[in-house]
């Protein structure tokens, strides 16, 4: 199988282009049937969702607002710290009694996910749900698992689709895995 070289490491393909954008249509067809007749508020967490959250938005048809927040990051490890994190552009939010949909390119431990929330849900919306594009159930050491997964993923390093390997790869059309260390 094709490889691709980013920096010193080898990555295969693990979920292909086609497939990403079909799965990413499918999800936004259900959320279209969930929140007909309602304006979302789409939380995009940066880095890794910009790509994720651009696709997805493009599919959906209700009417919306899209906000960006950035929460510190692992920085160039390759798993999470599971350290307290901060989080920044959450003042200019307004979002109470809004229904706010958390959009996140990768949940791995789940602790930056369950930090937003705690956060946003400080803002008092009317509703919060979580998507993500990739889910590691065997990582997640959280309470709340995502209301809505794009990918179900071992608990291998994955690069692609706006996830990196220390701030490359973040381009590439497909999602790939690190196939040697
Ligand atoms: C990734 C991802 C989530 C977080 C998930 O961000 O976008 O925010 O890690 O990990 P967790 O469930 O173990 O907390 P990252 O810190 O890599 O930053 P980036 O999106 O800017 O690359």
């Amino acid at each position: 199988m094709e490889t691709i070289k980013i920096h010193d490491k080898s990555f295969q393909i693990l979920i292909p282009e086609t497939v990403i954008m079909e799965r990413v249509k499918s999800l936004a067809e259900t959320l279209n049937v969930i929140y007909e007749g309602k304006t979302l508020h789409i939380i995009c967490v940066l880095n890794g969702s910009f790509i994720f959250t651009a696709d997805l938005v493009r599919y959906l048809t209700m009417p919306m607002e899209i906000h960006f927040v950035r929460v510190s990051t692992y920085g160039n490890e390759r798993v999470s710290s599971g350290s307290t994190r901060e989080v920044w552009g959450l003042d200019s939010l307004n979002i109470s009694q809004k229904s706010v949909l958390i959009a996140e390119d990768i949940i791995d431990t789940g602790f930056t996910l369950e930090f937003l929330r705690q956060k946003i849900d400080a803002l008092r919306p009317e509703s919060i749900e979580t998507i993500t594009f990739l889910f590691k159930p065997e990582s997640f050491k959280g309470t709340k698992r995502p209301e809505y997964t794009g990918f179900n993923i071992p608990d291998d390093f994955v690069v692609g689709y706006g996830m990196d390997y220390a701030q490359m790869g973040r381009e590439l059309r497909a999602i790939y895995q690190l196939y040697e260390d």
